[in-house]
C-alpha cells in the first residue's frame, strides 16, 4: 500500500469512457486493446522518469546494454560506462534497456497509479472483487529489442507512452501453450519465461501497440513483445484478485500433491470459488509442507 490519496485530481484521466467500455466488456479473460490519455504526461517524459530513477532503490532498478550476445553469463554483462541517469536521459542513441520496478513506492507515481486504476476499480470489483497489490513498472526499450515468450502473475494493462511495440498475446490457461508442471513451477518460484515452440505463432494475435494505445493482458496470458524502429517508453498498471491469489494457491497445491503421487486437481475457470482446496492447502503450507 502507498501512502497517498487513491482519488484522481478534478478533471484528470487516464482512460476515456470509451476504454473503460471496451475494458469492461473483456475484463478479465479477454486481451483488449484501449486507448489513454497519458502521453506527455510530464512524469513520463525521459528526464523526470532519469530522475526517478537516480531516488529509486539500485535493487528497484535494472539497467544495461539492449543488444547482448546470446549466451551472455551475468557476471559479464558489459556495462554501457553511463550513469544511471545518462543512460536513460540519451536512451535514444546508446542501446540501453531499462525497468524501471515498484515506481508506486514514490509518491508522484504512486499516485498517478492510483488515479488510473481508481477509474477502473468498479469494473473491476463487479469481476473479480477488490483490486490487491497495486503495483507500476515503467519499460524503456531499445529499438528492435525482443521481450521473449512468458507469462506473468498479474492482472495487468499496459500504457505505450513513446514509441511502437507490438505484443502477440496467447490464450490463458491453454496446457499445450503452458503445461500444468509449468504452472505449478512458476507458482513456486519459477521462472516466467515458457518453451516457445514455431507451431505456437498462428494461436497468437499481434497487436500493435502506438502512443496513446494500452493493452489489457490477462492474468498469465503467454505473450511476447516486439519493440518498434524507435526508443519505446511504455507504463505498466498492475493488481491483484482474490482469482490471481487462488489460482497460484491451486497450482502450489497441486504441486505438492504432484511431488506425492497423489492426484492433482483442476484449477477451472473460478478457482476462487475452490474453497475447501485452498483451506487444505493453507494448512499444509502451515504444517511446513
Ligand atoms: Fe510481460
Amino acid at each position: 500500500m502507498t501512502a497517498h490519496s487513491p482519488i484522481a485530481p478534478a478533471g484528470a484521466s487516464t482512460f476515456p469512457d470509451s476504454a473503460r467500455a471496451t475494458f469492461a466488456a473483456a475484463y478479465p479473460d479477454q486481451p483488449v486493446r484501449l486507448t489513454h490519455e497519458l502521453v506527455g504526461h510530464p512524469l513520463l517524459g525521459l528526464d523526470a522518469l532519469a530522475a526517478l530513477a537516480e531516488r529509486m532503490p539500485s535493487s528497484s532498478v535494472e539497467y544495461n546494454l539492449g543488444k547482448l550476445p546470446l549466451g551472455v553469463r551475468p557476471e559479464d554483462t558489459p556495462s554501457n560506462g553511463l550513469t544511471l541517469g545518462e543512460t536513460i536521459r540519451t536512451i535514444e542513441i546508446n542501446g540501453s534497456w531499462a525497468v524501471l520496478k515498484n515506481v508506486e513506492r514514490d509518491a508522484a507515481y504512486g499516485a498517478l497509479l492510483d488515479a488510473a486504476l481508481a477509474e477502473l476499480e468498479p469494473i473491476v470489483a463487479k469481476a473479480t472483487g477488490p483490486m490487491l497489490h497495486r503495483e507500476a513498472f515503467i519499460f524503456l526499450t531499445s529499438p528492435g529489442s525482443v521481450t521473449p515468450f512468458h507469462m506473468d502473475p498479474e492482472h495487468n494493462i499496459l500504457l505505450q507512452i513513446m514509441g511502437t511495440k507490438t505484443m502477440t498475446v496467447f490464450p490463458a490457461r491453454d496446457e499445450n501453450l503452458v503445461p500444468a508442471r509449468k504452472s505449478e513451477d512458476f507458482h513456486n518460484g519459477g521462472h516466467r519465461n515458457l518453451t516457445w515452440q514455431d507451431g505456437f505463432k498462428s494461436r497468437g494475435t499481434a497487436w500493435p501497440l502506438a502512443p496513446g494505445d494500452a493493452i489489457h493482458v490477462p492474468v498469465k496470458a503467454p505473450h511476447f513483445v516486439e519493440n518498434g524502429p524507435a526508443v519505446s517508453v511504455s507504463l505498466s498498471v498492475t493488481w491483484r484478485s482474490e482469482r490471481s491469489v487462488a489460482e497460484g494457491e491451486l497450482h502450489s497445491f497441486n504441486a505438492l500433491l504432484r511431488r506425492r503421487g497423489l492426484p492433482v486437481g483442476t484449477v477451472g475457470q473460478r478457482p476462487e470459488a475452490q474453497g475447501v482446496r485452498r483451506f487444505v492447502y493453507r494448512v499444509m503450507r502451515k504444517l511446513g509442507a
